[in-house]
């Protein structure tokens, strides 16, 4: 992890958790983080759209914070089902997640979906953590850093910069498998992702660009010690506060 770019280790809990369970989670999680005064690195809890609320509550004045997982683009209207980056600052939220590999294959969004919602987090004051990633077919097929350049190209809106945007590179095939890239291999794609970044905004250098897929506390180390990867972005392990808890110790 760099010295200049403030880590951030995130937690997607996707579809899981009901309140009570999620609520000891979340109070346990911030108890340990409270007893750090001054955490080398941000932690984000983002839960199921129900939860957020008593969770940011549960998390006034404490290092960790919450966020969505994925916003409409629009602010408000006739969009059933659906949930506004306005609705979601509103509840707590100081980040949003858009364009997640399972967003994208399971509700067919695209690069211009994604970045539709970017702007709309960007619109509502929520930092937007935009996530890119390779499929296995596309790995195996040379194509990784192709894939990548146009995903970070056309998924990130104008007016994307360091204090609004993250970017989380996960590969696909990493998500949920048990199976992570190399450390060298990420370390090739976040460059990649640097570098990308340098043609769209003036503070690339300050842009933090977190790893996800199959982080867990056995391997977080490894992987938060590989150039430019400046934090995590978790699924299955950041659902108890316990697995979750060694991955923030990574950056704390
Ligand atoms: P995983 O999920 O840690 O369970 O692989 C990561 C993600 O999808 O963000």
């Amino acid at each position: 992890m760099s010295e200049t770019r403030r880590p951030l280790i995130a937690g997607n809990w996707k579809m899981n958790g009901l309140a009570d369970e999620s609520l000891r989670q979340m109070q346990e999680l911030v108890s340990r983080a409270r007893k750090f005064d001054n955490p080398g690195c941000d932690i984000l809890i983002c839960p199921p759209t129900t939860l957020l609320r008593e969770l940011a509550r549960v998390a006034v004045d404490s290092p960790v914070r919450v966020g969505g997982q994925d916003c409409h683009a629009n602010a408000s209207g006739a969009h059933t089902g659906d949930i506004a980056a306005e609705m979601l600052k509103d509840s707590g939220a100081r980040y949003c997640i858009v364009g997640h590999s399972e967003r994208r294959t399971d509700h067919g969004e695209d690069n211009t979906t994604v970045k539709a919602k970017a702007e709309a987090a960007h619109r509502a004051g929520l930092i937007a953590i935009v996530c890119v990633g390779e499929t296995l077919a596309e790995r195996e097929g040379d194509k990784t850093l192709d894939v990548i350049s146009d995903q970070v190209t056309n998924s990130l809106p104008k007016g994307a910069t360091s204090s609004n945007t993250v970017v989380a590179y996960e590969p696909v095939w990493a998500i949920g498998t048990g199976k992570t890239p190399t450390p060298l291999d990420v370390k090739a794609v976040h460059a990649h992702i640097r570098e990308e970044l340098g043609k769209l905004m003036n503070d690339a250098a300050k842009v933090r660009v977190l790893y996800g897929g199959s982080v867990k506390g056995s391997n977080a180390a490894e992987l938060m010690a590989v150039e430019n990867v400046d934090g995590a972005l978790v699924g299955g392990a950041s659902l108890t506060a316990e697995d979750f808890w060694p991955i923030v110790k990574t950056g704390i």
